[in-house]
């Protein structure tokens, strides 16, 4: 029997790999660099399955091309870069890897939000450049974090991971959601607001998807409400902040710092003026970033493809209503 090829967009933790070697055709990219978007449609297209990361575009043109593929399956709980309609419309079920990375996330925002509050990577660049001369009364003083009050957006899972975090710093944690979250009450996080939440807040940390309604949440507007003071943490996706509004408000005094771990584009380029703040801190979207938690997400999106390639429902599916349609 000829086994299904798939095209799998970048190597991906070989646990994943593994599971797709004996029952599929591997097409890998094996590059650094995703591949360009003509690379993609055309392999795409020659594929019955498709396991992408978050920089490869997947819209409807792409899908046009490629009526062999039968399943898409993206290693990464968000999914702003597929168009899920156009993949819905067609029957396409769309897999992604909610809940593993979680935990991995939430540490790594917290220590985002503890490295800016003390501003821990400028330290590092003073010490290493030998400007440490001697301990100094006002040398880099921070921000403290223990008795804070954190304003988290987006209640979801990562969201409330965040809260669990600030629990044990003491801190005192508003959020805003859609509606009250009734697990914020267990967590002793009150309902605010977004206004009152960005101007009673700390430290703002971002952890809704990107939708038309999240585009620029953090714009010249929001960031004018937030305290000169406060830190904002992004590890959510760079569009939710309008970078142009955060670099004038980094300048300008109205808030103290940024800490991102996604930004709009990605990567930053060179030039970009945020690079060359020392109160805006970014890295290169790495917030899920550990061995264990990268291994569980290639599994889990080896494991979608493969359902989806037997033509069985996903175990983690984006599009559900494909296969209720299906009965
Ligand atoms: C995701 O999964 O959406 C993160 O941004 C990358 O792990």
């Amino acid at each position: 029997m000829t086994r299904p090829r798939v095209f799998i967009t970048r190597v991906i933790p070989e646990e994943g790999l593994a599971l797709l070697r004996d029952a599929c055709a591997i097409d890998l990219w094996e590059d650094e660099l995703p591949p360009p978007y003509d690379i993609l449609q055309r392999r795409a297209a020659e594929a019955d399955g498709l396991l992408c990361l978050l920089s490869d575009r997947i819209d409807a043109a792409l899908l046009e091309a490629a009526p062999r593929l039968r399943v898409i399956s993206q290693m990464a709980v968000g999914y702003d870069n597929i168009d899920v309609s156009a993949c819905t419309a067609r029957g396409l079920p769309v897999g992604h890897t909610p809940g593993v990375l979680t935990e991995t996330t939430a540490d790594f925002a917290f220590a985002l939000l503890m490295a800016a509050a003390r501003r821990i990577p400028e330290a590092e660049r003073y010490a290493r450049a030998g400007r440490w001369k001697t301990w100094g009364p006002t040398l880099l003083l921070g921000r403290d974090i223990y008795g804070a009050t954190l304003g988290i957006i987006g209640m979801g899972r990562i969201g409330q991971a965040v809260a669990r975090r600030a629990r044990g710093f003491a801190m005192r944690i508003l959020y805003t959601d859609r509606a009250e979250v009734p697990e914020a009450a267990i967590l002793g996080a009150e309902y605010r607001p977004l206004e009152s939440l960005l101007a009673e807040s700390d430290f703002v940390s971002l952890h809704v998807p990107l939708t038309p309604e999240t585009f620029h949440l953090i714009d010249a507007r929001a960031l004018s409400l937030m305290r000169p003071t406060a830190i904002l943490i992004n590890t959510a996706r760079g569009p939710v902040v309008d970078h142009t509004a955060l670099y004038e408000a980094l300048t300008g005094g109205q808030i103290a710092a940024a800490a991102l771990d996604v930004t709009d584009p990605e990567p930053l380029p060179p030039d970009s003026p945020l690079l060359a703040l020392d109160n805006c801190l970014v890295v290169p979207h790495i917030a899920s970033a550990s061995v264990a938690t990268r291994g569980r997400m290639a599994v889990m999106a080896a494991e979608n493809l493969l359902a989806g390639l037997r033509g069985e429902r996903l175990p983690h599916p984006v599009n559900p209503e494909v296969f209720d349609r299906r009965r």
